[in-house]
């Protein structure tokens, strides 16, 4: 065979061996890495993203420690069963201030990505503390210290920090008010609502998330499940249109 002899041949040079593995080990390399040459094509832009308030990203964090992501996926692939039940497919564009992003595979549980909205807070809460309560079958573990636990605001301006400098657009503003937001956003009838408004804009839910005074765990994370889907509107609208 004289494939098998070309190849014994190249065994006994050891330069052409080693030329001849980085060649085709390249092989696999240059698949990967050649879309990343047209990523500035590829990925849409939307002009209405926006990003967590302090608030849901203490949910978030929330989600990321409880595991939640071990259970639940956050991206809806471009698969026609996938969109008919979930909705519009994810775009690149909506996991942009995501760090770390939480697409994921594994799906015990339902999809997440396009949550916000689809369930009061009142189901959220009644969920999360005991998720029988609402679905008999289900499967999914009870997390009720969530509406005990207060929520540690504390060190919020310093997450908003750290996300800025890996690219998230926060303002000296909004870390500034980073607590005062925390707060604010969990309690509509104080001083503090008017604020988050005005720095994160019309859009965001400001509300009593858990129907408890005082700030919880819970508020937090029923924060962040309201607006999976909803930092933009852009997944809704047809013709979502390409970066120049
Ligand atoms: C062991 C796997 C598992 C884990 C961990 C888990 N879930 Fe679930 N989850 C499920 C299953 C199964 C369902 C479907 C049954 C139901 O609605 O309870 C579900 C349903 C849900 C739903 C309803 C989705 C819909 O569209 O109807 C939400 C919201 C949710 N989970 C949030 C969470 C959050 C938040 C966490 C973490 C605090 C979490 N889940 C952790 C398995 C899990």
């Amino acid at each position: 065979m004289p494939l098998l002899k070309l190849h014994y041949n190249l065994e006994k040079h050891s330069i052409g061996l080693v030329v001849a593995i980085i060649l085709a080990a390249s092989v696999g390399g240059i698949i990967e890495i050649a879309p990343l040459f047209t990523i500035d094509e590829t990925v849409e832009t939307t002009d209405d993203m926006r990003v967590y308030t302090p608030l849901e990203l203490a949910g978030r964090n929330i989600y990321i420690r409880e595991g939640c992501y071990a259970c639940h996926s956050q991206m809806v692939r471009t698969l026609r069963d996938e969109v008919e039940r979930y909705g519009p497919y994810s775009l690149a564009a909506e996991s942009q201030y995501d760090h770390p992003m939480l697409w994921g595979s594994k799906r015990t549980g339902p999809d997440l990505a396009r949550l916000g909205g689809k369930y009061s807070d009142d189901w959220h809460v009644a969920h999360l503390i005991d998720p029988r309560a609402v679905v008999p079958s289900s499967i999914m573990p009870g997390y009720s210290w969530l509406a005990e636990n207060p929520l540690e605001v504390d060190d919020m301006a310093a997450h908003l920090a750290t996300l800025r400098r890996l690219g998230v657009p926060y303002t000296d503003e909004m870390i500034a008010e980073a607590y005062s937001d925390a707060l604010g956003q969990a309690a509509p009838d104080g001083d503090r609502a008017d604020g988050v408004v005005a720095r994160y804009g019309d859009a965001t839910t400001i509300r009593n998330f858990d129907g408890d005074p005082r700030l919880t765990e819970m508020d937090a994370l029923v924060s962040y499940l309201q607006v999976l889907g909803q930092l933009t509107q852009a997944p809704y609208q047809a013709g979502v249109e390409a970066k120049p």
